[in-house]
C-alpha cells in the first residue's frame, strides 16, 4: 500500500468501524466538519485520558481548568487575534479555487528537501557503509541547492508575512512557477489576510446583541484565569494550568480529513515561569512532549522538530512537533515560549494587575510562559494512520488490524462464548460483568469465531477471550493477543492480572 492508499484506507476505515463520520451526513456533510462514532469517541477519550494523566496528575505543579468557550469580546483584542489571527490567501482566477499562500510555498519548499533527501539516499546506496550523510550534504552541489533554495524560499515568505509585504508573496509564489493543482494555471489573484475567528451575536435581539467570537485557541481561558487558579491553589511558580476543550477556526483550506478541521479540539498547558528562566523550561517541555509521543511505540522515525521560520506574534521561540501522516511530515503539536505577552496585554486591557509575588526573590512580576498545545483530532490521525495495517498471514489469507497502542484501545476486550448454546453464553456473561468494572468490554456471539476475531482486530481490541466447553470443566478460557494472534489457555481467576499487564496505562507513563 502507498502512501495515498493508506490515507484513502484510514478515511474508509474509519467510517465503515464507527471511528469517523462526516457531519451532517444525510443532508450531504459540512466541510472539515466531523462527527466521531462509537469507537471513535472512546478512542479519543483515552487520548485524552493519557494526555491528562501525564500532565497534570503526574506533575505536583500542574493543575487543570474547564474554561467557557465564550469569552468576553475584549480577550480576543487583547491576546492580538482580532488584528492578527489571519491566514494569507489567494485565489487561483481559473479553477476559483481558494488557497492558503504560505502552504503552497510551503509544499514547494517541502518538495525541495524530498529531491534532496533521494539524491542522499541514491547516494547511501552507491556508497554503502562508507557513506557520510552529513558531509555529503554539505558538498554535494545538487543536494546544496535543492536546501539552500527550500531555505530561501522559507526565508523570504516569512520576512514577506512578518512585514506585511504581501506582495512579495505574490511575486515568490509567481515566480518558483507554483501552479495551481485544479486548472494547472498560474493565474493568481492578490495575496490578501484572512480573519479565521468564528464571531456570532450574543443576546436575544440583534439590535441589543454583541458580537462575540467562538473561542479559537483554549489557551486564552487558561490566561484570564491565571490569578484565580494561583490564588484559589496556592500554586508557586514555576506551575502549570491545563484544559482540553474546542476550538473553532474559519480555516480557508480544509482538507486532509481530521487534520485541518474547522471545529477541533486542543489539549492545552501553559506553564507560568519566572522571566529569564523561559529558555529552560521551553527545552524541558520539548524534550518531556516528545518522549510523551515516543512512549506510544508508534515508531520513533514518525516525530522531528521542526523549529519555526515565522514566529506567532506572541513567541520568542516556537516549535513543532512533527508527525509521518500518511500525507508527510505535518505538524502535530506546538511548543512556544509565549513570554509575557499574553498576561500583560490582559493587564492592559483589563486594568486588573496579574502578577505574581516571588518569595524566593522578593519581588513581583508577570509571569513568563511556555506552552505546550498539541490538537487532539490530530493526534486521533496520527494513531490512527500509523496502526492500520494490512497482514498477510502464513495460511496465505490477510487481515486488516488496527494495532492502535493497546492502552488506547477503544474497546479493550471482547468476550465470546463460542456456541450460543450449552450454557457458553451465561459464563461469558459473567466473565463480562466482572471486566467491565475495569474496562470497556464487548460481548459478541454472532458469526463464526473466526469473523469475530477478524472485527475486533479491525477496531483494535487488544484481547479476544473465547468461553468454550472446556471451559465449564475446569474454568479456563482462551484468551488471543491482537498483535500476536497467539491463544493462551488461562483460569478465569487469572484474567483480570492478565489483561491488566497488557492494556494498562502504565507501562506507558513510567518513563
Ligand atoms: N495556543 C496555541 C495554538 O493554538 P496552534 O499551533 O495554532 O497554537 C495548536 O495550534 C495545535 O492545535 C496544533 O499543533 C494542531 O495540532 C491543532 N490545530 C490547530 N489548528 C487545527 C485545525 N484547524 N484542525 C485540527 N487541529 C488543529
Amino acid at each position: 500500500m502507498n502512501q495515498d492508499e493508506l490515507f484513502k484506507k484510514v478515511i474508509s476505515h474509519a467510517k465503515e468501524y464507527g471511528f469517523i463520520f462526516q457531519s451532517s451526513e444525510i443532508y450531504d456533510g459540512m466541510q472539515a466538519i466531523y462527527d466521531y462514532g462509537q469507537n471513535g469517541v472512546e478512542l479519543k477519550k483515552n487520548i485524552r485520558d493519557y494526555w491528562w494523566k501525564a500532565m497534570v496528575q503526574m506533575h505536583e505543579n500542574i493543575v487543570g481548568l474547564d474554561s467557557a468557550i465564550f469569552m468576553h469580546p475584549t480577550t480576543w483584542k487583547a491576546s492580538g487575534h482580532v488584528d492578527a489571527f489571519n491566514d494569507p490567501m489567494i485565489d487561483n482566477k481559473d479553477s476559483k479555487k481558494r488557497y492558503r499562500a504560505d502552504v503552497l510555498l510551503e509544499d514547494y519548499a517541502e518538495k525541495l528537501r524530498q529531491k534532496a533527501d533521494k539524491e542522499c539516499a541514491k547516494a547511501a546506496k552507491r556508497f554503502g557503509e562508507s557513506f557520510d550523510e552529513a558531509m555529503f550534504r554539505e558538498t554535494n552541489p545538487r543536494v546544496k541547492g535543492y536546501m539552500d533554495e527550500a531555505n530561501e524560499t522559507m526565508a523570504r515568505m516569512a520576512k514577506g508575512l512578518t512585514d506585511g509585504n504581501l506582495e512579495d508573496v505574490k511575486a515568490l509564489i509567481e515566480e518558483k512557477g507554483i501552479a495551481c493543482p485544479i486548472s494547472g494555471s498560474k493565474n493568481w489573484t492578490e495575496v490578501r489576510q484572512f480573519n479565521l475567528m468564528f464571531a456570532t451575536q450574543m443576546g436575544s435581539t440583534a439590535d441589543g446583541a454583541s458580537e462575540v467570537y467562538l473561542r479559537p485557541e483554549t489557551a486564552q481561558g487558561i490566561f484570564v484565569n491565571f490569578l484565580n487558579v494561583q490564588k484559589t491553589g496556592r500554586m508557586k511558580i514555576p506551575f502549570g494550568i491545563a484544559q482540553t476543550g474546542k476550538a473553532f477556526r474559519n480555516e480557508i483550506v480544509a482538507r486532509q480529513f481530521i487534520f485541518r478541521m474547522r471545529e477541533f479540539e486542543q489539549m492545552e498547558m501553559q506553564f507560568f515561569v519566572r522571566p529569564g528562566e523561559e529558555m529552560k523550561w521551553y527545552e524541558y517541555w520539548k524534550e518531556a512532549r516528545i518522549k510523551w509521543h515516543k512512549a506510544l511505540g508508534l515508531g520513533d522515525e514518525n516525530y522531528r522538530f521542526h523549529d519555526h521560520d515565522k514566529l506567532a506574534h506572541y513567541a520568542n521561540a516556537a516549535a513543532d512537533i512533527e508527525f509521518n501522516f500518511p500525507f508527510g511530515f505535518k505538524e502535530l503539536e506546538g511548543i512556544h515560549s509565549r513570554t509575557d505577552f499574553d498576561l500583560k496585554a490582559h493587564e492592559e486591557f483589563s486594568g486588573k494587575k496579574l502578577q505574581y509575588f516571588d518569595p524566593e526573590i522578593n519581588k513581583n512580576y508577570v509571569p513568563y510562559v511556555v506552552e505546550t498545545s498539541i490538537g487532539l483530532d490530530r493526534m486521533f490521525l496520527a494513531i490512527l494512520s500509523a496502526a492500520l495495517k494490512e497482514e498477510t498471514l502464513e495460511d496465505g489469507s490477510s487481515r486488516t488490524v488496527l494495532k492502535v497502542p493497546m492502552a488506547l484501545a477503544p474497546v479493550k476486550v471482547a468476550v465470546l462464548p463460542l456456541l450460543k448454546k450449552d450454557g457458553l453464553p451465561e459464563i461469558a456473561r459473567d466473565i463480562l460483568k466482572e471486566l467491565q468494572l475495569d474496562h470497556n468490554c464487548q460481548y459478541d456471539e454472532k458469526d463464526a469465531i473466526g469473523k469475530r476475531y477478524r472485527r475486533h482486530d479491525a477496531i483494535g481490541t487488544p484481547v479476544c477471550i473465547t468461553v468454550d466447553h472446556q471451559t465449564k470443566e475446569d474454568d479456563s478460557v482462551t484468551l488471543r493477543n491482537r498483535d500476536t494472534m497467539q491463544q493462551e489457555r488461562i483460569k478465569i481467576k487469572d484474567l483480570a492480572t492478565t489483561i491488566n499487564a497488557l492494556i494498562s496505562l502504565k507501562s506507558l507513563l513510567k518513563d
